[in-house]
């Protein structure tokens, strides 16, 4: 390495590494001259070497043999955007451990494995940054790790999955169904043909982990988020929010209070006032809560090879600016076991639908069952529908566990025809 000019190894060359190479073929003199370091692409590993690839590049530099970029030592830092667990989780530890920063997008091993690359980083004394695994081109991590270290974090709340932010958008807008928003969105490449991964909550848990890993100094891995997709929402369950004042979004939502962490991921109903209500299509945000400096949001694009690459570039300049400074910048500290709540412990507001028998008697009946298990109610709607009537409810906060116990008595109560949607709200009232 000569003085001012970092050799990046890049591992993978798909959407977010050809814009990656682009951003810096095309941004190379402004980076030297802001950050005072020339990025340079030594090595390109990919799977398919006769792919055709819009990078002005040389084709010498391409290999299909990865760990040969990871261990040429011309290679100063190394950037996976390989995606999966494996080869990418071997080959970044043998980067740490050659003492070569590694910069990554990849949420599905940090979510999962990250203990073991945090500590092969700290261990070798190198960089380890992600900024771009979580919310894409959306700065969030760095602004968590540095600018909110000495404040004390209670709550982050994200839309962080664009695929289902752009669905719900147009079952909210148009009164689409939920198939037919999904077609939509498969139909303009917001969503895989496989679309579980994004509709069922994965993608947005495992984002939820990270947030949770740096926001609160904890390990948290993929599997103690709670999860609940969005594929079993109904239009109609979005329009009775919406007359109600609220908007349906996925929501990651990390806390930390006395007894521990938090983590869950499901539909939840944002009253229309509230700065998430307003994030439409695929856009991404996150609101932040804390203790010093109160409210803040992060808005923008969560996906897309050009903003995914312009957060991984971020990443890159802060660990070759720390190469040749001799330095580190990116420590996220020691990450303590702290109590994963369960969500049964979760308290929440919640909206639930009922169809009872129209009759006498039958909501002190119904009433008596959400007071037997301390589920208190804030509003109530009746709606007339034939013999029936529809109750909407809006308790007030209430833990989840007692919450599935009223539900569970009142499908006991003979009046009760059904038990509609349940879902969760966020509230106006503290946590
Ligand atoms: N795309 C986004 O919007 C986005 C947003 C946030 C985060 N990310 C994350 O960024 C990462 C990359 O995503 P992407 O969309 O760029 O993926 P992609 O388009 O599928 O690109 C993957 C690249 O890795 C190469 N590759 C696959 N297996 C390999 C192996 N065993 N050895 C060497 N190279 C291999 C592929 O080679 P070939 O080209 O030869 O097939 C391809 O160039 C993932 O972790 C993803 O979760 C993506």
């Amino acid at each position: 390495m000569t003085e001012d000019v970092v050799r990046v190894g890049l591992l993978g060359c798909g959407h977010v590494g050809s814009a990656l190479v682009r951003l810096i073929t095309e941004n190379g003199d402004a980076i030297e001259s802001r950050a005072g370091v020339r990025l340079e692409i030594a090595k390109v590993a990919v799977r398919n070497l006769s792919r055709e690839r819009d990078v002005a590049l040389p084709s010498s530099i391409f290999t299909n043999d990865s760990a040969s970029v990871v261990g040429d030592p011309d290679v100063d830092i190394v950037v996976e955007v390989i995606g999966g667990i494996e080869p990418a989780r071997e080959l970044i530890v043998e980067a740490l451990k050659a003492g070569k920063p590694v910069v990554t997008a990849n949420k599905e091993l940090l979510s999962n494995v990250g203990k073991e690359l945090f500590e092969a980083a700290e261990g070798a004394g190198v960089d380890l940054l992600f900024e771009a695994s979580v919310a894409g081109g959306v700065p969030l991590l760095r602004p968590l790790r540095e600018s909110l270290a000495g404040d004390r974090i209670h709550r982050v709340m994200g839309i962080v999955n664009g695929t289902t932010n752009y669905i719900l958008t147009r079952m909210s807008e148009s009164g689409a169904s939920f198939t037919d928003a999904l077609a939509e969105a498969q139909s303009l490449g917001y969503a895989e043909r496989d679309p579980t991964a994004d509709v069922e909550g994965f993608d947005a848990a495992a984002k939820a982990a990270i947030i949770a890993t740096i926001a609160f100094g904890a390990r948290v891995v993929a599997g103690d988020v709670y999860r609940e997709g969005i594929s079993e929402l109904t239009d109609a369950d979005i329009a009775s929010a919406r007359d109600l004042g609220y908007t349906v979004k996925l929501l990651a939502i990390a806390e930390e209070d006395a007894t521990g962490v938090a983590v869950r991921v499901h539909p939840t109903m944002i009253p229309v006032q509230h700065p998430l209500a307003s994030v439409r299509e695929s856009f991404n945000a996150i609101f932040i809560e804390a203790e010093a400096v109160g409210e803040l949001m992060f808005y923008g694009r969560g996906a897309g090879g050009e903003p995914t690459a312009s957060a991984v570039l971020g990443d890159l300049i802060d660990a070759a600016k720390n190469l040749v400074s001799g330095g580190r910048g990116a420590t996220i500290g020691a990450l303590v076991r702290k109590p994963i709540r369960p969500i049964d412990a979760v308290e929440t507001q919640f909206y639930l639908q009922l169809e009872v028998a129209d009759q006498p008697g039958v909501l002190a009946e119904i009433a008596a069952q959400f007071g037997q298990h301390s589920v208190s109610i804030k509003s109530m709607q009746q709606v007339g529908i034939g013999a029936d009537a529809r109750l909407i409810f809006i308790t007030h906060r209430a833990r989840e566990a007692d919450l599935r116990a009223t539900v569970h008595a009142l499908r006991d109560v003979s009046s009760v025809h059904r038990v509609g949607s349940v879902l969760r709200v966020m509230g106006d009232e503290p946590a």
